[in-house]
């Protein structure tokens, strides 16, 4: 089977393709998926992607679609995930009720669905405000809302505080020597734009190149908008599912979407169809 993971961070099997703008390790292929897909017609069995399609403008996401339908086998699968739109809406309509009432343990819950919503639209640097908020959450003494934000994050959480524990040499070791030529390089073109434009110019450069590394979101799916996406570009049997569903034979052993029996990404839609 020729297993395709787009855009895969750092969840990846050795049984698949891993694909990522930014390789987490040499098992990553490094790819800009903007480009399309790099394999030919009708090669592929299953295309997975989690939590990547918000990342990229409309057009761009429609073409990924298009080019996973492109590469697929007849009766390949696409499972795709994406943050919920549809569920995060209304958890903000309702901590916002709550808080409202005078509720205290919602407006926590409260703050959190408002980063949810905007924080990864909006952000200037790595992490932005959401991570200042695990931060803060993480804290000795800190308040009450771990266990809401865990109902979202699910298995996403320890991750998170985990790679926070990392020694500096660690991640020194994590990166690719071509990680850090593009770092100097990327100084060098600072400097220069410092130089010529002006302190603005250089921190409109600095926030350009964060707003195109990967980390932002361009767009949000529900289960209506996803779907329409999906079969306007010809895929059939298009099913919401839950994470622990799939067509994907054994796909539960890939430690993809569940992670030591946990969910990793609840906060998710999922959603898988077919090429007919
Ligand atoms: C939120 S992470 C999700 C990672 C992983 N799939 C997961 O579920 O944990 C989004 C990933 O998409 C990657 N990405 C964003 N834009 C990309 C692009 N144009 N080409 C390839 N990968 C991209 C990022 O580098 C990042 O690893």
């Amino acid at each position: 089977m020729k297993l395709i993971n787009i855009g895969c961070g750092q969840t990846l099997h050795p049984d698949w393709i891993n694909l990522d703008l930014v390789p987490s390790s040499s098992a990553v292929r490094s790819f800009d998926i903007r480009r399309g897909l790099p394999f030919a017609d009708r090669t592929c069995d299953v295309c997975y992607s989690s939590h990547v399609l918000e990342h990229l403008q409309p057009a761009q996401a429609s073409f990924l679609i298009a080019e996973a339908f492109r590469v697929l086998k007849p009766g390949g699968i696409l499972r795709v995930i994406v943050p919920d739109l549809e569920q995060i809406a209304r958890l903000y309509l309702a901590t916002l009720e709550q808080s409202l009432s005078g509720d205290s343990q919602a407006i926590a819950q409260y703050d959190w669905m408002l980063l949810e919503l905007l924080d990864q639209m909006t952000r200037t640097h790595g992490g932005g405000e959401m991570g200042q908020y695990l931060d803060r959450l993480n804290a000795p003494n800190a308040d009450l809302t771990l266990d809401f934000v865990r109902s979202r994050m699910g298995a996403e959480i320890d991750n998170y505080y985990q790679a926070k524990q990392l020694t500096r040499w660690q991640k020194i070791k994590s990166k690719r020597p071509a990680w850090y030529l593009q770092k100097i390089r990327i100084k060098i073109a600072e400097l220069f734009v410092l130089l010529i434009a002006g302190k603005q110019a250089q921190k409109g450069f600095q926030e350009g190149l964060f707003r195109n590394s990967g980390e932002l979101h361009r767009w949000m799916y529900d289960r209506f908008s996803l779907q329409q996406l999906l079969s306007q570009t010809g895929f059939i049997e298009i099913q919401v599912c839950q994470a622990t569903e799939s067509r994907i034979p054994n796909f539960n052993d890939f430690g993809l979407d569940i992670l030591q029996g946990q969910i990793r990404k609840p906060d998710s839609l999922f959603m898988e169809a077919v090429k007919p």
